[in-house]
């Protein structure tokens, strides 16, 4: 079982900043799925994250911040729909349980939206720490178990 504290390491690491610059939220190679697309995917999750942390604790800026936010939601909704359809094209057997992770976790963010946009500060943030502690896990072990098992079945994904 991988504690909580190897999951922290693994996917979005905090960079220094005196040696990373801007960048608050590091994908580290070794939590790739192995499917291009996939990956690519995850890198503009990780992405997006990190934009939305440099607005909330640089200039706040409210519009930008609710863009960015939308962007995120929407961008994450795509994703899981693209991991969806090649769990139906290739027969994944726990594409149930994970299309309801995915449900579950828009929702909660559909919610924590609306507090944001309610009140900004340290609700932002802990949304934002809430996208990243979840994503990581999800990513690390929830979408493992599909990339595992493509891998077992020599699944080639376009
Ligand atoms: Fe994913
Ligand atoms: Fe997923």
């Amino acid at each position: 079982m991988i504690t909580f504290a190897l999951l922290n390491v693994c996917l979005f690491m905090e960079k220094k900043q005196e040696s990373t610059g801007n960048e608050f939220f590091q994908w580290d190679k070794a939590c790739e799925t192995g499917i291009a697309k996939i990956d690519v995917q995850h890198r503009v999750i990780v992405k997006i994250l990190n934009d939305l942390y440099d607005i909330v604790i640089g200039d706040k800026e409210e519009e930008k911040m609710k863009d960015i936010i939308h962007e995120l939601v929407q961008y994450t909704i795509y994703h899981f729909g693209e991991e969806e359809k090649l769990f139906k094209k290739y027969g994944f057997p726990l594409e149930k349980e994970h299309k309801e992770e995915h449900q579950k976790f828009i929702n909660k963010v559909k919610e924590s939206v609306r507090l944001v946009e309610e009140d900004k500060g340290m609700v932002a943030l802990e949304l934002i720490t809430f996208l990243k502690d979840w994503l990581t896990e999800h990513i690390m072990i929830t979408d493992g178990k599909y990339a595992e098992y493509f891998k077992q079945k020599n699944i080639i994904v376009e």
